[in-house]
């Protein structure tokens, strides 16, 4: 198993992945191609688990802007990370998650949010957001589930400020 950037030819397996993982609904699998057709789209940060030729696992990191007052920053948010569901729970999310935020970090992003499970992430580092400045309206969720993960020292406190998730985000 290796994971890697996505390329084009992969489109149509990274669909039904997420079609199968998501439990055979196709939001996040369109949620995919509206950001890979946005400029929010980072084509490094599509990163794809790839097992004897098939697709295992995808997770996606794309920009988004926290705002407060007149100051916006980019940021990224991650958004969807999915793994096939008979590979589940032998790590592939777990290498995705490491590889992604590596590679985050070496392009100079600062920090990553999301919205997710309060269990599965921070194992990973990410913290509940709110606890950090950082307040999310356009999406109403429990604090515990809206989490932020700090790739450059010092980036969360200069971060604050409500995040806006761009137009891809909304079908
Ligand atoms: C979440 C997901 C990407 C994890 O991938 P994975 O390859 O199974 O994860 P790993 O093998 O690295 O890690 C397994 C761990 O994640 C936990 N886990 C799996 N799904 C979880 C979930 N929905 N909520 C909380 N924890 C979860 C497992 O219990 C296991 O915990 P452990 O390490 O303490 O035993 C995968 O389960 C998946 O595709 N789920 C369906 C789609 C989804 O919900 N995506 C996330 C949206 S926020």
């Amino acid at each position: 198993m290796r994971i890697r950037t996505e390329t084009k030819s992969d489109y149509k397996q990274v669909f039904n992945l997420n079609y199968d993982a998501f439990g055979n609904r196709d939001d996040e699998a369109k949620l995919v191609e509206r950001i890979r057709f946005s400029n929010g789209f980072i084509a490094e940060l599509s990163l794809v688990a790839e097992d004897k030729g098939e697709i295992v696992g995808h997770l996606l990191l794309s920009k988004a802007k926290v705002i407060q007052e007149t100051n916006e920053k980019e940021v990224l948010v991650l958004a969807p990370i999915a793994v096939k569901p008979t590979a589940q729970n032998k790590g592939i999310g777990s290498k995705l998650m490491k590889e992604g935020l590596k590679k985050a970090k070496s392009l100079g992003y600062g920090i990553v949010l999301l919205i997710g499970h309060s269990t599965y992430y921070p194992k990973f580092g990410f913290q509940p957001a709110r606890n950090h400045g950082l307040e999310l309206t356009q999406f109403s969720v429990e604090d515990d589930v809206f989490m932020v993960y700090e790739l450059k020292k010092g980036e969360l406190k200069k971060t604050n400020g409500e995040l806006r998730y761009p137009p891809a985000f909304f079908s």
